[in-house]
C-alpha cells in the first residue's frame, strides 16, 4: 500500500462547485414506463428523485466554474484540467473522481501549482428507460474542485485505488447500447470493496475507524452505504448522504455528497474525512482527507 513521502509536496482544497441535471424525474415518474413503484424504490435503493439532462461538457461548465468563483481565482491559473492548460479523462466509472484527486495529488507533488478535477456523468444517456433494474437508478450530475500546492504536507494522508476487471462483466455498457447490470453481484462486491478500500486508506494514512469525522461513500445504495458503513464500524449518522435527491451519478456521487446542497454532513477544519467509492470495472477508490490541511 502506497505511503506519502514525508517530503511530498502537499495541496488542499480551494474551491468547489457542483449541478445537476435539469430535469427532476421523481419515482412515480418512473411508472409511466415501466412496472415499479415509488416505495420499492426508496426502500430497496434510499432514491426518492433523480436529475436528468445536460451533456457532460455543459455540466462541467457550471460545477467547475462555480468552482473557480468560489475559489476566487483567473482560470488561466489552473495547471491542468482547466482552461488553456493540460486537459485529461481519468475513465474508472463511480470510482474516477476520487482516482482523478490521487492523479492531481501526484502532479502536484511534481511541480503543479493549481488543479481542477471535475467528476461528471450523464448516464441517462445510456440507460434503458423502460428497464425498471436499471433506470431507477442512474442520473446526472456533475461535481468540481480546485487544488492549490501548500507549504507543508497538505490535505492527502492516505490513498488506494483498485480495479478488478474480472468482474467486467457484471455491469457495462457496450458502445451504442445501454447499461447492463447484474445488481446481486454488483450488491455483494460493492460492499467488499469499499470496506477493502478504505482499509487500505485508512493504513496507509495511519488512522482508525475512530478517528474518522466524515465518510463520504459512493451514492449507489443506501443499503450499500449503511452496510458498507457497518463492517467498518462508522455510524451513519457520520455518512454524507445525497442520494435521496440525485440517484446514482456515477464520478460526480462523491463531490455531490461533499460540496453540494444535499449531503447533510459537512467538514470543518481538521475533520479526517473519508473518500470512497467502486463503479463499473470494477474498480474501488478512497481517499483519507485532514480538511483544509495547509
Ligand atoms: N420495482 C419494483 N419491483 C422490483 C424492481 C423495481 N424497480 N426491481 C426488482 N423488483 C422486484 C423483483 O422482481 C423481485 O420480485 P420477487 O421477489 O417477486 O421476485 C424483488 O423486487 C426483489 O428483486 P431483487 O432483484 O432481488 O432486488 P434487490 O433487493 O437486489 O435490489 C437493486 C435491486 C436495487 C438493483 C440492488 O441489487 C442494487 O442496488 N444493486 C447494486 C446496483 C449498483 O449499485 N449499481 C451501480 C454500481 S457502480 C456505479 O455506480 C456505476
Amino acid at each position: 500500500m502506497p505511503h506519502i513521502p514525508s517530503t511530498a509536496r502537499g495541496a488542499r482544497f480551494i474551491g468547489w462547485g457542483t449541478s445537476l441535471g435539469h430535469k427532476i424525474v421523481t419515482n412515480d415518474d418512473l411508472t409511466a414506463s415501466m412496472d415499479t413503484n415509488d416505495e420499492w424504490i426508496r426502500e430497496r435503493t434510499g432514491i426518492h428523485r433523480r436529475h436528468v439532462g445536460g451533456s457532460t461538457a455543459e455540466l462541467s461548465t457550471i460545477s467547475g466554474k462555480a468552482a473557480l468563483d468560489m475559489a476566487g481565482i483567473d482560470p488561466k491559473s489552473i495547471d491542468a484540467l482547466g482552461l488553456a492548460c493540460g486537459a485529461f479523462d481519468v475513465n474508472a466509472a463511480c470510482s474516477g473522481f476520487v482516482y482523478g484527486l490521487v492523479v492531481a495529488h501526484g502532479l502536484i507533488g511534481v511541480g503543479a501549482e493549481r488543479i481542477m478535477v471535475i467528476g461528471t456523468d450523464t448516464l441517462s444517456r445510456i440507460v434503458d428507460w423502460t428497464d425498471r433494474n436499471t433506470a431507477p437508478l442512474f442520473a446526472d450530475g456533475s461535481g468540481a474542485a480546485i487544488l492549490e500546492s501548500t507549504k507543508g504536507h497538505g490535505q492527502l494522508l492516505g490513498w488506494d485505488i483498485d480495479a478488478d476487471g474480472s468482474a467486467e462483466e457484471i455491469l457495462y455498457a457496450e458502445v451504442g447500447s445501454t447499461i447492463q447490470m447484474n445488481g446481486k453481484e454488483v450488491f455483494r462486491r460493492a460492499v467488499r470493496i469499499m470496506v477493502d478500500s478504505a482499509q487500505k486508506s485508512m493504513a496507509a494514512a495511519g488512522v482508525t475507524t475512530e478517528d474518522i469525522s466524515i465518510v463520504v461513500p459512493h451514492q449507489a445504495n443506501i443499503r450499500i452505504i449503511s452496510a458498507a458503513c457497518d463492517r467498518l464500524g462508522i455510524s451513519m449518522d457520520k455518512a454524507s448522504i445525497s442520494i435521496h435527491e440525485t440517484g446514482n451519478t456515477s464520478s460526480a456521487s462523491i463531490p455531490l455528497a461533499l460540496f453540494g446542497d444535499f449531503g447533510q454532513v459537512k467538514p470543518k477544519d481538521g475533520d479526517i474525512v473519508l473518500l470512497v467509492g467502486f463503479g463499473a470495472g470494477m474498480t474501488a477508490a478512497s481517499a483519507i482527507l485532514r480538511w483544509n490541511a495547509q
